[in-house]
């Protein structure tokens, strides 16, 4: 992790002098905030070719025009530099190269990753993690699949988070990003007691320091130390660091995929919407750390037990609404019609046990997208 100010200028040093580089981005944003210039001088005098127009919520589509890219040119190390998507679509193309038959087997029927290309990052959005993990998530726009993979191959050889690439991040990608970290770290901590004393108490940590920084990063975008601090907070929200060793639910996000993939919603967004709802109707298998979540992130200690967790859900939807992410789906527009659709196309692909107990049933994620209304 090559972290601060001025540090894309260390990748000229990670980078093999011999590679035949690919740079690759998303919509433009990196044009005109001088990311793409500062990187373009890191790797002056090198091989370097580029390749533009990565959506939010990569698409398959435009990932294997870069596959044939890399294929046709011989390119041997991959250069990420934008957030989420461009990181896990540069994952995917990284997969994709040297892969024998249709590479979105990777994701549709977990085809084992058995090589990939090296890559390295330059972060621009806190938010996903991506910098710092295995995974990927990649839409097939001809059938609306979001499907996810992860391999060891595909850990970037490095990252630079330098949080004043973030500072021309719109308000509402901040937002985003506070809620998507936010979640992350709900998914691997908000299960049941596992004897992780340690893995809870720095989940709690990272809740804790984004529930402080996160307004205040808002309130004032260029002000450095709080970008630092929410930067760092995503990358520790999903690093595997807390979530080593304990039981992990992820029903929120797999849910959530299936409202970007049908309604093109933020994938933050879907997070805001399902969260408080699932947290809601799992309310009894994840009762004794709602009520730990509860005493210890928002200091709720009075009243029954009911009381402290229904104040504790109330809280969860008040920090994504206060920091501007709508928590309903009627905030979006989105009627119930959605949710026998969304259902069917779980089950279809028998993602029928979800959660930390396998217990996230058809019913139960029908009884969850209910209470989204
Ligand atoms: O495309 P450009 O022009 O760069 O604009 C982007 C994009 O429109 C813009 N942006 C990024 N950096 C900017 C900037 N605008 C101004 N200044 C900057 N410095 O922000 C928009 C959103 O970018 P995107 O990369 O889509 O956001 P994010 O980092 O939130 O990534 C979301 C994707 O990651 C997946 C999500 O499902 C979604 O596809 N996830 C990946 C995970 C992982 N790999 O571990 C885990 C997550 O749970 C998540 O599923
Ligand atoms: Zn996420």
């Amino acid at each position: 992790m090559l972290f601060g100010k001025g540090q894309i200028a260390s990748i000229t040093a990670e980078i093999p002098a011999s590679a035949k580089i690919l740079v690759t981005y998303g919509g433009g944003s990196i044009k005109t905030n001088g990311v793409y210039d500062q990187v373009m001088s890191a790797v002056a005098g090198r091989q370097v070719m580029e390749f533009g127009g990565i959506e939010p919520n990569p698409r398959l589509e435009t990932l294997m025009k870069a596959v044939e890219l890399v294929r046709n040119e011989g390119i041997d190390f991959l250069l990420a530099v934008g957030g989420g998507s461009v990181i896990d679509g540069t994952k995917f193309i990284a997969a994709a190269v040297p892969f024998t038959g249709d590479p979105w087997d990777i994701l549709a029927k977990t085809a084992p990753v058995k090589d990939a290309l090296p890559l390295g990052v330059v972060l621009t959005i806190p938010a996903t993690g991506s910098e710092m993990n295995t995974f990927s998530v990649v839409t097939k726009w001809e059938t609306k699949d979001k499907l996810a993979f992860s391999s060891p191959l595909v850990y970037p050889r490095f990252s630079v988070l330098d949080p004043e690439t973030t500072f021309s991040l719109p308000q509402k990608q901040i937002a985003n990003g506070i809620v998507d970290a936010f979640t992350h770290v709900m998914e691997q901590y908000l299960t049941y007691p596992a004897h992780a004393p340690l893995q809870d108490r720095m989940a709690e940590s990272i809740l804790k320091t984004l529930i402080e920084i996160g307004p205040k990063t808002l309130a004032d975008p260029k002000d450095y130390d709080a970008r630092a601090i929410f930067m760092w907070c995503a990358t520790m929200a999903l690093n595997g660091l807390i979530g080593v060793g304990v039981p992990q639910d992820w029903s929120t996000h797999d849910i959530g995929h299936e409202l970007t993939a049908l309604h093109g919603l933020d994938h933050a967004q879907t997070l805001a919407i399902v969260l408080p709802s699932t947290m809601s109707v799992r309310r009894s298998s994840k009762w004794q750390k709602l009520l730990q979540y509860a005493e210890r992130v928002w200091g709720i200690v009075d009243g029954t037990e009911e009381e402290r967790v229904n104040e504790a859900i109330a809280s969860t939807r008040n920090f994504f609404e206060s920091v501007g992410v709508r928590t309903r789906l009627s905030d979006y527009g989105i009627g119930r019609e959605t949710i026998p659709i969304i259902v069917e196309r779980l089950e279809k692909r028998r993602q029928v046990a979800l959660g930390e107990q396998q217990d996230v049933n058809p019913q139960v994620v029908e009884e969850i997208l209910q209470l989204c209304g």
